[in-house]
């Protein structure tokens, strides 16, 4: 047979190597040694580390490890630069947002090389997914800070921006960060991760040649320790991470009470549902693209295959056949599926945890065929016979491996799939239409993808639920996350609360002079406290007005049950909330005379104002259920995303000590209206008028659960709220101590949380009649569905 007759009978590959002489020429005409980029300078290379490639071994350049005095030269240099790029008008900015895109454009196949040596992700995919996309997300930006103004009136930019990014898409991740930092007026200082710095150095070289400002975008290399210094740096005014959710955890408790804007893009263990009716092979070359790409280290991988048992192994046997023809090798070699692993220590951990699951019963599948002689090279694993407890069904694994399981039925597949502390993306495959729709937002995860997956766009939010982090990269979510609204600055110190009027001056007992019995509301029912104990409400005078219980941890356990018993409200039509709430108003209304009252016997005030405002935040947030809602994204593939607003889940409110009923409606509202469930701590200090509100809760068809009431001590309530896996979000109005601890004892489930910060929020002001809390009572899912053409 003569060759080209030959390989046409074998269609085998034959190399098709993309040169790296460029990428390699950038390299040594900056000596290989590189320093930071600070203040629009490149500083002396400092005590070095090895930037390799993985694939070869080989190292590339020196990288200079960041000292502590490094990251405050470069904050100092962009708090310097703040004041003139965040008053240049958006369309100056948007300017230099464009300029860089163009950049990006004119020299991705370097960017693409270097990205590929560096990470030893195969170039395919740097030359057409990653470069692509950062060079998409500047221009997307431009957009943003041309029309910022416009879009969103009243707010401004944090100021200095400390940016700490992961080595699975360095040059990406890096855009996704500064793009909208830039783009709203913020100025940034930036650590790539340790294994690959060198995209974001070419990408400094840009800055300098399209001569951006000095000192808006500051590059410092470096390891964790870099990292920690930026994020403990006392004049960052915000932090934005991706990485690991352990590292995600510890910036949480370092940065807790500091005020510091933070938003974490953390792990994953992504659910991949392949239902009986899919279409099996799409589903197969999806999954390749779910688990496969960029070697599996990927935050929103599809790693848990569950597929329908009737299918499994159909489906199964198609997923063996393409694994084998999945080429492992030379990432610089254009039909390389797989390239190498970031670095040798993440093969070490990816193969530690497989040992792991074996041990406890795993069987593992790897295709036949060779492995390049060195390199962190890993060929793709598919793992059977596990169980949910498995390490690693668990366990993010990041690397090219496969976890299968099988379910019976759609319910089946929806609770395995919310099984993990994880919630970052899950992917279904269904030609059901209805199937599809149905399960789609019983997913508990920030993106969906409906037969597709790993679709990514500038225009959509990015971002997780639960352990997988707070915050959206992308879209209007995205670019909001960067601004907050300019009248916070002006906030006071709240003046401490005048000393409790004579608190244990009257005996406790006189209580029993008291005919009516204030108690806890849980489920729908009064409640008595678990403590058996009661603390004594005073009046102005120090008189005794009334008594409620002394809640305790048992209390808010109760509670939180309930209100995750309610969860039916999240589904509850817009509408039917909206119904309920103006009821409430309603009815509080009728009974303005006796709420006044009730607040004129704690607080010597005349309540009748009181009332009328928070008749009027019921009718405000009534008015508000329906209408805040989500949009539809046209993001430039064969897709729309569907961006949904749906509900935290189960909110914690402690209500402030002033205002009494206002105060805690006007939290409570917002949450509501929007879905959520709610554990609500009533001002310590005055919780009558509360106690009185759940019989306005009990004649307005309010569902039980929805609205839980457990009075008793703010600081130590909130602290077990905080503490609760249970509780989704956490508002907290009080100390600026309080607020600490609060954020401090959230590190677990990753809560979300707002705290005032001991600062006098006025929540009478028309200010939070609108989308404020509406926002922090929401998160955005992002579900992608097939669309046009
Ligand atoms: P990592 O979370 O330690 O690294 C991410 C970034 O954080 C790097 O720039 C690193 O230098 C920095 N960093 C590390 N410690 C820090 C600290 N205390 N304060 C501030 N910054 C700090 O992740 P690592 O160790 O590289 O990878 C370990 C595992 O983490 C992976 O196997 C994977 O499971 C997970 N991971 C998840 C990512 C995601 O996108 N979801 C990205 C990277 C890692
Ligand atoms: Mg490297």
């Amino acid at each position: 047979m003569n060759k080209i007759a030959e390989i046409f009978d074998s269609l085998d590959y034959g190399p098709a190597p993309e040169g790296p002489d460029q990428a390699i020429a950038w390299l040594d005409s900056r000596g290989r040694r590189f320093g930071h980029f600070i203040d629009g300078q490149w500083t002396a290379p400092g005590k070095t580390f090895s930037a390799d490639n993985p694939a070869t071994g080989a190292s590339l350049a020196e990288i200079t490890d960041g000292t502590p005095e490094d990251v405050d030269a470069a904050v100092k240099a962009a708090r310097a630069a703040f004041k003139s790029w965040s008053a240049l008008s958006g369309y100056e900015r948007g300017k230099y947002l464009y300029a860089i895109a163009r950049m990006v454009q004119k020299h991705s196949r370097l960017f693409a090389v270097l990205e590929t040596m560096d990470n030893g992700k195969p170039i395919r995919e740097s030359r057409d997914a990653d470069i692509p996309l950062v060079a998409r997300h500047f221009y997307h930006h431009a957009g943003w800070a041309t029309h910022l103004a416009r879009e969103f009136p009243g707010h401004e930019p944090y100021g200095v921006c400390g940016q700490i990014i992961p080595w699975n898409f360095p040059l990406l991740m890096l855009a996704w960060k500064i793009a909208p930092a830039l783009a709203a007026g913020n100025t940034v200082v930036l650590k790539p991760a340790e294994f690959t710095s060198l995209t974001a150095l070419l990408f400094a070289e840009i800055c300098e040649r399209i001569g951006l400002p000095k000192g808006v975008v500051n590059i410092v290399t470096g390891e964790g320790d870099t990292g920690a210094a930026i994020v403990n740096h006392p004049d960052i005014d915000k932090i934005a991470f991706t990485g690991s959710t352990e590292v995600g955890k510890l910036i949480r408790a370092a940065t807790a009470g500091s005020g510091k804007g933070l938003s974490l893009e953390l792990g994953g263990k992504s659910p991949y549902l392949v239902f009986e009716d899919a279409d099996l092979d799409s589903a197969v070359e999806g999954l390749v693209e779910a688990i496969w790409f960029n070697q599996g280290q990927v935050c929103c991988a599809g790693s848990r295959l569950l597929v329908q048992e009737s299918i499994e192994e159909k489906f199964i046997a198609k997923v063996r056949r393409r694994m084998a023809s999945l080429r492992v090798g030379d990432p610089l070699d254009k039909s390389i599926d797989i390239g190498a692993m970031v670095a040798p220590v993440q093969v070490e951990r990816i193969r530690d945890l497989m040992k792991k699951g074996i041990a406890e019963g795993a069987h593992v599948y790897e295709p036949d065929g060779p492995l390049p002689a060195q390199g962190c090279f890993l060929k793709p694993a598919l793992v059977t016979n596990v169980s949910p407890a498995n390490t690693l069904v668990a366990e993010e694994i990041f690397g090219p491996v496969l976890v299968a399981m099988s379910f019976r039925t759609p319910e089946e597949a929806v609770a395995l799939a919310n099984n993990t502390r994880y919630g970052l993306a899950a992917t279904l495959w269904s030609e059901n239409i209805n199937l599809a729709l149905d399960i789609a937002p019983r997913l508990k995860a920030g993106v969906i993808w409906i037969n597709g997956t790993n679709q990514f766009d500038a225009a959509v939010g990015f971002g997780g639920y639960k352990e997988s982090g707070f915050g959206r990269e992308g879209g209007r979510e995205g670019m909001a996350a960067y601004l907050k609204p300019s009248w916070e600055k002006t906030l006071k110190a709240s003046s401490p609360s005048a000393a409790p009027a004579k608190a244990g001056a009257a005996n406790p007992l006189d209580a029993a002079q008291i005919d009516q019995t204030a108690k806890m509301y849980i489920g729908g029912k009064q409640a008595r406290p678990d403590s058996g104990y009661s603390r004594p409400v005073f009046g102005p005078k120090g008189e005794l007005v009334g008594e409620v219980g002394e809640g305790n941890r048992k209390d808010i356990r109760n509670a939180v049950e309930a209100a995750r018993a309610a969860s039916g409200w999240a589904t509850t039509s817009a509408h039917a909330r909206a119904q309920i709430l103006y009821f409430l108003a309603e009815n509080l209304d009728y009974r303005r005379d006796e709420f006044a009252a009730r607040i004129k016997a704690q607080t010597g005030r005349n309540g009748a104002e009181e009332v009328a405002r928070a008749v009027e935040r019921l009718f405000a947030f009534a008015g508000w259920a329906d209408k805040y809602d989500g949009a539809v994204h046209n993001a430039p593939l064969r897709a729309i995303a569907a961006a949904m607003v749906e509900p935290l889940g189960v909110l914690g409110i402690v209500a402030p000590e002033a205002n009494p009923l206002l105060g805690a409606v006007a939290l409570l509202a917002p949450a509501i209206a929007m879905g959520n469930s709610v554990v609500l701590v009533p001002s310590a200090r005055a919780p009558l008028s509360m106690t009185d509100f759940y019989q306005v809760l009990e004649t307005s068809d309010m569902p039980s659960g929805v609205v839980n009431i457990v009075t008793g001590d703010g600081e130590a309530l909130a602290k077990t709220l905080a503490e609760h896996d249970g509780v989704d979000g956490l508002w907290f109005m009080g100390s600026a101590a309080g607020s600490v601890m609060v954020e401090k004892a959230s590190v677990g489930n990753l809560k979300q949380t707002w705290t005032s910060r001991g600062l006098a929020y006025d929540l009478s002001d028309e200010r939070f009649a609108g989308d404020y809390f509406l926002a922090r009572a929401t998160q955005v899912k992002n579900v992608w569905v097939p669309y046009g053409a």
